[in-house]
């Protein structure tokens, strides 16, 4: 146990230069397609970061792929009546596509059902149980005996002792938040059989994070660079003590213990899943890549579309202190991939450490939490075939409003605002008059500088030093700041053209024209490297218009990108208009999935106390037709109707407003308490009340009789 021995370890501190990166996204559970909330939490992030990495030429692996373990994968097998394994089998397509589809430029993306995974997590178990890490216990913990199985924490239900809710789960209650633990149920119930749990004892095995605090803390505070929400979340799990973690569990999905006589249990879905960020590079880089890329179709980019690999031996980029190691994910998964990871890393003694792990909070919709049950979100594969083409603006939407610092709000009017007021007005226009009016006064081909103005040299020295600016803030993981740099640069150049005007110089100094037009197509020219990583669609077609092969970014900033003579492509618009039509789709859609949220959700109220049959015969409800209606005026609810009673002709006041108008009910046969005492409702008298039938979303329905009845007719 000589890691636990250890002095704690001293200067984890950021790598500066490392020789090559290793960066990982979370492996998203495999059980349900994917929304904006994970591009933005964490793909999109890394994605930007990657593909500066590669712009700036360095060796770098990008490795993620779906986690197909764990109570979430067979709750939903469960949900759905299929396997596990087909519930895998099926997102993990949609997921990789979706990915793919947004430009997420995983050199693989794997998945963890892979034999390949079973094997290095059964390894690596085995070496930390051949080291002494592990305490072995035995615990009580619930059993279902109908099921005959042991309960995880999700397929335990009961009362939770702080809010009562009779529907808490085994780990956490969702109407009070709190954090549980399935001992602490009030009457606790199996999901699966809903039988009563009994206790059983079994025996796991821990990680004894309480031993290896002292190391941990010091990985930990060696990273005072790590974003404020990171280390936050890290100081509160030290600050409490850490304690042992069951690195098993009695489950039958997942992992099997490499151990004899352990039938039934798996490892730790959390043990498993981030080595398989090892297993994935392994799977990329152990034999040639170029060759496994045509059989293995979760090696996206292989070597010979990624030079900057320089090797294909998969340790240097897990074991080498010179490698950077980044962990892109949302802050759910910060105790894993900043305490528990690297305790398990430490504890096997071969790996590096994470050098950074720049999570995000969470994105919100419209100012609620995006939720997969409440159908509360915008599903990637849904915007796709509703925004062909515009993954780029969705790509500049989450990034513009990133949850970097704290939780922020996706809403589709920021979504258009960015689109037609950003990319479309600043962004496609600067682009758009530079292109043109090159066709215009020089058939496409770049003029030369002739003579320049103090004002142009201003702004050569502006695009000259852009490159290092969005830089900077890309190397600090702020994605946002970095993404609105280069959006100042495309202001630079809009703004250069309004104020030069060559279009009315061109009456009097072309010379002058050549110039602004040359200054104009290398900032557009730089525009296309350092646009590159948010808008990799967009930079693509920036560079056909272009005629330019895509650019390193040592090349941005620089003023001859583009020479002299240098024949342009016919341009196009890089963008359009999104119209207010097709925003208010989307809003409608997402009212949509709010009421019938609301319709399912709504509990039925339980029966009222029994009542006798003469109360009930006290009650005068007879059938009476609506004679004349209208509104009551300053009120949105009431309606003053006239009704014919059979006896009488009377006025009667209903909160029936907002479900119809006065002119659909003229005729109309409803049922009415007729003896109800009179009431003053906004200084009219309501002789009697008109029964309704009331939806769960609160919506009302009159109670009418199918055929027509006499007026006065009793209603028992
Ligand atoms: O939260 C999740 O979706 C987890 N499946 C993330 C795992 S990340 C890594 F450890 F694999
Ligand atoms: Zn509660």
């Amino acid at each position: 146990m000589d890691y636990i021995s250890k002095k704690p370890l001293v200067g984890y501190n950021m790598i500066q230069n490392p020789k090559r990166y290793t960066v990982t996204a979370a492996l998203i559970y495999a059980n349900g397609p994917i929304h904006i909330g994970h591009l933005a939490g964490c793909y999109l992030p890394a994605d930007i970061y990657v593909r500066y990495l590669r712009s700036t030429e360095k060796d770098v692996v990008f490795v993620s792929g779906t986690d197909e373990h764990g109570v979430p994968i067979t709750i939903k097998a469960k949900k759905e009546g299929i396997t596990p394994q087909q519930v895998v089998d099926k997102y993990y397509v949609q997921i990789k596509d979706s990915f793919e589809q947004f430009g997420i430029s995983f050199d693989i993306y794997s998945r963890t059902s892979k034999k390949e995974h079973h094997d290095l997590s059964q390894q690596f178990f085995k070496t930390l149980y051949d080291k002494g890490v592990f305490n072995e216990e035995v615990t009580e913990q619930y059993f279902d005996e109908k099921a005959n199985q042991f309960l995880a924490d999700r397929y335990i239900m009961g009362t939770c002792p702080n809010c009562h809710n009779e529907n808490a789960y085994g780990d956490q209650c969702e109407k009070c938040g709190s954090t549980l633990s399935p001992t602490e149920l009030i009457n606790p119930r199996s999901t699966l059989s809903g039988a009563k749990p009994v206790m059983r004892k079994t025996k796991n095995w821990y990680l004894p994070l309480d031993k290896m605090q002292p190391q941990i803390e010091a990985f930990v505070n060696s990273h005072p660079e790590w974003k404020t929400n990171v280390s936050g979340q890290c100081q509160s799990w030290l600050k409490q003590g850490l304690q042992p973690r069951a690195m098993t569990r009695d489950l039958d999905w997942g992992v099997k213990v490499p151990l004899a006589d352990t039938d039934g249990k798996v490892l730790y879905v959390w043990f498993d899943a981030p080595i398989g960020y090892i297993t994935f590079t392994k799977e990329l880089l152990t034999v040639d890549s170029g060759q496994l890329a045509v059989k293995n179709p979760a090696i996206l980019r292989d070597s010979t579309h990624n030079p900057q690999l320089t090797t294909h031996n998969w340790e240097p980029y897990w074991k080498d202190k010179e490698t950077k190691l980044v962990h892109f994910i949302g802050k759910d998964n910060i105790v894993f991939h900043c305490i528990i990871f690297p305790a398990m890393l430490m504890a096997e003694g071969s790996y590096i450490l994470p050098d950074n792990v720049p999570a995000n909070e969470f994105m919100n919709l419209e100012g609620d939490k995006i939720s997969t049950s409440r159908n509360w979100a915008v599903w990637l594969h849904e915007y796709l075939q509703e925004f062909p083409g515009k993954q780029d603006v969705l790509r500049y939407a989450l990034c513009s409003n990133a949850p970097e610092t704290k939780d922020n709000d996706f809403t589709w009017k920021d979504f258009q605002l960015r689109n037609n007021s950003e990319l479309v007005a600043i962004l496609g226009n600067f682009v758009n008059r530079a292109l043109v009016l090159t066709q215009k006064y020089y058939d496409g081909k770049v003029p030369a500088r002739v003579h320049l103005t103090d004002y142009d040299k201003q702004v050569l020295v502006e695009l000259e030093n852009f490159p290092a600016k969005i830089a900077s803030s890309l190397e600090l993981y702020r994605f946002r700041e970095a993404q609105a740099e280069m959006m100042n640069l495309a202001r630079l150049g809009n703004k250069y053209l309004a104020d030069t005007e060559p279009w009315k110089l061109a009456k009097t100094d072309m010379g002058g024209v050549g110039s602004i037009l040359n200054i104009s197509l290398q900032i557009t020219a730089t525009l296309a490297i350092v646009m590159e990583p948010f808008l990799p669609f967009t930079a693509k077609r920036l560079n056909s218009f272009l005629n330019l092969e895509s650019s390193f970014w040592s090349e941005a900033g620089k003023q001859n990108l583009l020479k002299v003579d240098h024949q342009l492509a016919t341009p196009e618009l890089l963008f359009d208009k999104i119209e207010d039509d097709v925003i208010e789709k989307q809003v409608l859609k997402l009212a949509e999935s709010k009421k019938q949220n609301q319709l399912e959700n709504t509990v039925v109220q339980p029966q009222k106390e029994n009542v006798t049959f003469d109360d009930f015969q006290k009650m005068d409800i007879r059938i009476a037709t609506i004679l004349e209606a209208e509104r009551v005026p300053k009120t949105d609810k009431l309606l003053k109707l006239k009704l014919d009673t059979g006896l009488d002709q009377r006025t009667v006041v209903s909160g029936i407003a907002k479900y119809y108008k006065p002119e659909e009910i003229i005729g109309k046969q409803v049922c009415l308490l007729a003896n109800l005492a009179p009431r003053d409702i906004k200084g009219i008298t309501s002789q009697g009340m008109i029964l309704m039938a009331e939806d769960k979303d609160g919506s009302l329905s009159f109670v009418s009789p199918t055929v027509g009845i006499s007026n006065g007719g009793s209603v028992a």
